[in-house]
């Protein structure tokens, strides 16, 4: 199945994560950052993987703008799927553990846009986590991306 992954990444841990969904979807899948991601790379194919640190709850800005900028009936019948990494909640400060309990993680809300514009549910929204805001990734968290990339339909 055609397949983009298209990711955001400030330190390198989604980056990580998207890499490992890209070799295990294998040669049909296309990995692009956001920095150059373009409206045919959505158009053109059948399964689109979205990949995106959590920043405030939600997708980044740049993540949220491009999916902004696309013509909305560009989901239509494509199949969607969203990771996102993030912290968790035990291993951070007071105020991240507000953030995130109030706000939780990008994957989640970022897929229910794009389903509500007629996206086809390919896999449960995932998070991945990392240890601090730099990272790294917890240990296991690849191999998670790998099985969870595999499952996507
Ligand atoms: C501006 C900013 C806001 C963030 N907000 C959250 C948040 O709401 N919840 C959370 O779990 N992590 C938050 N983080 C931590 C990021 O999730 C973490 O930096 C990211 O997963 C690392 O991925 P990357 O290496 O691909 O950038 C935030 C980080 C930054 C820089």
């Amino acid at each position: 199945m055609k397949t983009a992954i298209i990711y955001d990444s400030i330190y390198g841990n989604t980056g990580k994560v998207a890499e490992e969904v890209a070799r295990v979807r294998g040669e049909d899948a296309k990995l692009i950052h956001i920095a150059s991601a373009r409206k045919e790379d959505v158009a053109e194919a059948e399964l689109i993987i979205i990949g995106t640190p959590t920043h405030g709850g939600r997708a980044t800005a740049a993540m949220q703008t491009f999916i902004k900028s696309l013509p909305t009936d560009i989901w239509l019948n494509k199949k969607v799927a969203v990771f996102s990494t993030g912290m968790p909640a035990s291993s951070v400060s007071l105020f991240f553990r507000m953030v995130i309990k109030i706000l939780g993680y990008a994957a989640a809300p970022t897929l229910a846009v794009l389903l509500k514009m007629g996206g086809l549910h390919a896999g449960e929204p995932a998070e991945f986590m990392v240890k601090d805001k730099q990272g790294p990734l917890i240990e296991g968290e690849l191999l998670r991306a790998g099985k969870w990339a595999e499952s996507l339909k």
